[in-house]
């Protein structure tokens, strides 16, 4: 059994992947750091061309399923299929993008913005990661998608918190990736450059992507989300957005210690 779910939660979540499965499929994932336990026996499912809202308060386990789906941090107990295969694959075929949360990047790394974006690329390159024309041009429209065209020689450190999500996003799109992880896209960002992003993602989910975003913005969520997951360590609630926002449910995330349960979680 997968946490306290409440609500309709096998209705909207899985979305319609009958024949190939789900974009993403995890299964009872448990994450310690030392003695902190990150995620506890989470499950979730996501289908493709849904966007997908991760909710939680700080320490709530976000970035850390993220890191885990990338294959980044190994789970004590449980698995992650993406694309039904192993995180790293689907990585190193380029098909998951991610956004990491800001305070992971550094900032004072001398990158310039076309840089970043064209990593999104390297993928499909050679070992000698030469970029091609095509190369060229999949970075050049995916800046012009995010409206950044003018600071594309621009230092990453010299940027704006809302260009710099665009940078990522940016990249994602170059990318062409078929799964999207964005960690706190909307933070510290511009109500223009919320508009671009979300925009941006509503288009990759109907071309068939399946997007993840974890947000502090309640506001945006029914407006961009399919979906919502509610988590604090485990998954408490996987429902519409609509659902997961009601104040009955997000006291359960957000005023934890009077929900906890006696196991440890
Ligand atoms: N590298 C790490 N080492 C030790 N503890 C960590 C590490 N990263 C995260 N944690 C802890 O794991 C828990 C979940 O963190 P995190 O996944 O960053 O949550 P969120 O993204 O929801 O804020 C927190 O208690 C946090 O302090
Ligand atoms: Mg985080």
């Amino acid at each position: 059994m997968t946490g306290t779910t409440i609500g309709n939660a096998s209705d909207p979540a899985t979305g319609d992947v009958a024949d190939h499965g789900p974009v993403v499929d995890i299964a009872g994932v448990t994450v310690r750091y030392d003695d902190v336990l990150a995620l506890h026996d989470v499950s979730l499912t996501v289908g493709s061309s849904r966007v997908c809202g991760l909710i939680g308060m700080n320490g709530s386990g976000k970035s850390t399923l993220f890191k885990t789906m990338m294959g980044l941090i190994r789970p004590q107990a449980g698995t992650v299929r993406l694309f039904g295969s192993d995180p790293a694959h689907g990585r190193r075929r380029g098909e998951v993008a991610y956004v990491p949360q800001a305070e992971n990047v550094d900032w004072s790394f001398p990158l310039r913005v076309r840089d970043v974006v064209m990593m999104g690329r390297y993928g499909t390159m050679s070992m000698l990661r030469r970029s091609r024309g095509v190369d060229r041009a999949a970075v050049d429209d995916a800046l012009e998608q995010v409206d950044l065209t003018g600071l594309a020689s621009r230092q990453i450190g010299e940027l704006s918190g809302g260009q710099r999500k665009r940078v990522f996003v940016a990249r994602a799109i170059a990318q062409d990736a078929r799964l999207l992880l964005l960690d706190e896209p909307f933070s510290g960002v511009d109500a223009r450059s919320v508009e671009t992003i979300c925009q941006l993602l509503r288009s990759r989910a109907a071309a068939g992507c399946a997007v993840l975003i974890a947000t502090h913005d309640f506001d945006v969520l029914p407006e961009i989300a399919d979906e919502a997951v509610l988590l604090h360590k485990r998954v408490l609630l996987h429902s519409t957005p609509q659902t997961v926002l009601r104040p009955e449910n997000l006291a359960l995330a957000f005023m934890p210690a009077e929900t906890e349960r006696s196991d440890g979680a």
